[in-house]
């Protein structure tokens, strides 16, 4: 198994200790620890280390799922790490609908063959029968995030129940990282809730602010999270037990606060987003989330080239749309406190003056 770099982290680990300015970050501004309580007595492994019954009995009821079917892991990045390595062997196929986040690619890439699926702007549109033209007999999996990172596309729940049928029909699975889901202002039905084989995954990094606390989860049939438990006992054995008890809180006793919170401060940075944009005639598709994917300005070869540029002059860091296999865009997250935001709109904004 060969993995090769992932080049958002690379860029973002080569441009973001130096920046004034952090705009490629993918999540919701961080919360302070002090609003959690902290102590957990003891610092030892949760037990049982798959996360305890109760929380997992909590997580399995949003998606009318049981309690044996939810697996706690070290942040969503596990659970889709896991997940793959449960479910595909050599030789597996899997259909990527793109663009997407890297490791949803790679690590299926890694193991067996993958078909990307490719949605184009300005809509971001996801053909179901382009899904079905991509499958083979080996195809394992259909593999998307929902929301989209970096498109901020969330599709309804018509395409999810037809790609649901798809993958039924073929014997294969459904796998969606959700760990957007819980910023749209109505959350449609997760997917794990479609039926047996679907697959959720999903944490508490992006939705609700908490990207330190590395927890998540995965939803699935008995079968697959066994699975999934048998190969966490090599990774990381349980979930983080300071991050398990925030995380409890978070979904929990102070759940609508922090998401009604999150959701406001989103909307409103996304409206100051929209009106840069519209400012220098860039186009996007205005996402749900807290990532948006425009056009790069005029002037500039490729997104690296205009993300290096606005970092060395205005040191504000930005992910190019080529690390996304999207050259003429960059991605923008706006999920930061208002006030960096707008500071770093106000540089970029300097920048394309003086260049375009
Ligand atoms: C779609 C997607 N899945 C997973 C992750 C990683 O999430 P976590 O911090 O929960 O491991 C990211 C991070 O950007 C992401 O965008």
């Amino acid at each position: 198994m060969e993995l090769p770099p992932f080049e958002l982290e690379r860029w973002l680990d080569k441009y973001e200790s130096d920046a004034d300015l952090m705009l490629a970050e993918s999540g919701v501004r961080s919360l302070p620890a002090d609003r959690f309580d902290l102590d957990v007595d003891e610092l030892g492994y949760v037990i049982p280390t798959d996360g305890t019954p109760e929380f997992r009995t909590e997580i399995a009821e949003r998606y009318d799922r049981d309690t044996e079917e939810v697996v706690l892991t070290c942040g969503t990045q596990e659970a889709d790490f896991l997940t793959f390595m449960s479910l595909l062997s050599e030789g597996d196929h899997t259909v990527v609908v793109s663009p997407t986040y890297q490791s949803l690619v790679s690590v299926p890439e890694s193991v067996g063959e993958v078909s990307e699926v490719r949605t184009e702007p300005p809509e971001w549109d996801l053909s179901v029968d382009a899904v079905a033209e991509a499958m083979q007999p080996e195809t394992r999996l259909v593999v998307l995030t929902n929301p989209s990172n970096p498109t901020g596309k969330y599709l309804g729940p018509e395409t999810m129940q037809a790609l649901y049928d798809l993958v039924d029909e073929n014997d294969a699975h459904l796998l969606v990282d959700e760990v957007y889901r819980m910023l749209a202002g109505d959350p449609h039905t997760p997917a794990a809730a479609l039926g047996p084989r679907a697959i959720s995954t999903a944490g508490v990094s992006k939705s609700y602010g908490l990207a330190g606390a590395r927890l998540g989860w995965v939803v699935a049939d008995t079968e697959i999270a066994n699975a999934v438990r048998k190969w966490k006992d090599y990774t990381t054995i349980s979930p983080p037990i300071v991050g398990n008890n925030i995380a409890r809180q978070a979904l929990g006793e102070q759940e609508n606060d922090i998401l009604k919170a999150n959701r406001t401060h989103t909307k409103a940075n996304r409206k100051r987003v929209a009106e840069f944009l519209e400012r220098y005639d860039l186009d996007w598709f205005e996402p749900t989330g807290v990532n948006g994917f425009p056009t790069i300005p005029g002037g500039f070869e490729n997104g690296k080239e205009f993300c290096r540029s606005v970092f060395e002059a205005e040191s504000v860091v930005l992910a190019p749309g080529d690390v996304f296999g999207y050259p003429n865009r960059f991605r923008i997250g706006f999920g930061l406190h208002t006030e960096e935001l707008e500071e770093g709109l106000e540089r970029i904004a300097r920048h394309i003056e003086d260049n375009c």
